[in-house]
């Protein structure tokens, strides 16, 4: 676990995704971190600091001269142990102090004292977002190595529509793990395909299958927190693109193929998590099909490129790895594919195990060695499969 005996001070401004600290806070918890709160007077306006005490199981601090807080902590000693200081959700007001150098209450002293990383989580009103004073000061944060998340688009607590509110706790969560965890990847590119294709026989219909990119879409955030420049290709899912990938959305097969190929090149490892449609409709008919007279139908199928054996073809020393998605003779299938597509891994995996499959959130799955080593995995999380699946990248890289 990445944040074992990791401290991370959580820092909460007044806006009113605060209550999705409390979230974060949990999920910080649960994964071994010591969490130090800190909120600003404003945001006690919209969360008791109980909460935040309760969950943490440490006192939260929120004066910054008080004399039984600073006898147990004190502002600098916050700001020296710290690992992480996290502002979720950070306030334009925060932000704009922080750019500022100003430090007049525990938060912003905090943040001018501590060596660690700082990560910013801004949510507002996305007229404030968008204010260019906003965005200089965001900009000059980050000109001096502070980082930030961008906000996400949709309905504002404020009324309005726009960019401006908190990421999901859980990929603030995923976020952050970029800051604490090793960074054997660094100066790395990995890139990752996910999701299904989707091939279209007339405007309404399409073949596909029931691949929900949530593997891929966890390999592709795993490379990312090691430190590597991560390319994503995505056909159509219902997730958001994970923050600071190079996403490339497609939708067909024959789309993934050269959105694969034009960027395997600069690629040091490529992983083909995708469940790539093997065939298309030989026909893709401009206006709907009308289903006539005929009490049955066919339609005719043409072979789509396999996009993994292409790469094997140009592997050079480039990192491979494949899935198998199967139902039946798992390692058997596996090992074929291994070998006709010239991998160094495949991922073995049998869709139809429970707890396993598409659009589950764990997998049951093997890793397949070029050598003929299996390593036979328990059920665990997508992310905990993924991080797996990274450490052996790492390994491969380093042959
Ligand atoms: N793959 C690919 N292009 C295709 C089909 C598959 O790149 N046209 C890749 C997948 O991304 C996966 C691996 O090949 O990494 C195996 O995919 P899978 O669907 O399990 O097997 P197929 O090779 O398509 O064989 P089959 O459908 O006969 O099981």
């Amino acid at each position: 676990m990445v944040f074992r005996d990791k401290q991370v001070v959580l820092g909460v401004t007044g806006g009113i995704a605060a209550y999705k600290a409390v979230e974060v806070l949990r999920l910080l918890v649960k994964a071994g971190a010591e969490v130090h709160v800190v909120m600003t007077r404003n945001a006690m306006e919209f969360v008791a600091p109980l909460t935040f005490q309760t969950l943490s199981g440490n006192p939260v601090h929120t004066e910054l001269f008080s004399l039984v807080q600073e006898r147990d902590i004190g502002h600098i000693s916050l700001a020296d142990r710290a690992d992480l200081v996290l502002i979720a959700p950070a306030t334009a007001n925060v932000v704009g102090k922080a750019a500022n150098g100003l430090a007049d209450d525990l938060l912003t002293t905090t943040l001018l004292a501590t060596k660690a990383p700082v990560l910013f989580v801004p949510a507002m009103n996305v007229n404030m977002w968008e204010n260019p004073l906003y965005q200089e000061n965001q900009a000059r944060l980050e000109k001096h190595g502070y980082h930030f998340m961008t906000p996400v688009s949709g309905d504002l607590a404020c009324g309005w529509e726009g960019q401006g509110k908190l990421p999901d706790p859980a990929d603030i969560f995923d976020y952050a793990q970029d800051f604490i965890g090793s960074r054997d990847l660094a100066g790395r590119t990995i890139l990752v395909t996910a999701g299904p294709t989707r091939e279209e026989m007339d405007p309404v219909r399409f073949l596909s299958n029931h691949s929900s990119g949530k593997m891929g879409y966890a390999i592709a955030r795993a490379a990312r927190n090691r430190g590597a420049r991560v390319i994503l290709v995505s056909g159509p899912v219902q997730l958001s693109p994970p923050q600071k990938v190079d996403f490339v959305k497609v939708t067909t097969a024959l789309e993934m193929l050269e959105a694969v190929l034009s960027r395997s090149s600069g690629a040091d490892a490529i992983v083909k998590a995708a469940a790539v449609a093997d065939y298309r409709p030989a026909r893709r008919e401009h206006l709907k099909v009308k289903k006539g007279d005929a009490s049955e139908g066919s339609i005719s199928l043409q072979r789509n490129p396999d996009i993994l054996a292409e790469l094997g073809k140009l592997k050079g020393d480039r990192v491979l790895i494949g899935f198998a998605a199967e139902t039946n003779d798992l390692l058997v299938n596996a090992g074929k594919k291994l070998a006709e597509k010239n991998l160094d891994m495949i991922v073995a995996n049998d869709v139809s195990m429970p707890g396993a499959g598409f659009d589950s959130d764990t997998n049951v799955v093997q890793f397949l060695h070029r050598n003929g080593q299996v390593e036979k995995l328990p059920e665990m999380s997508k992310s905990e499969v993924a991080d797996l699946l990274v450490d052996r990248i790492v390994d491969l890289l380093a042959k």
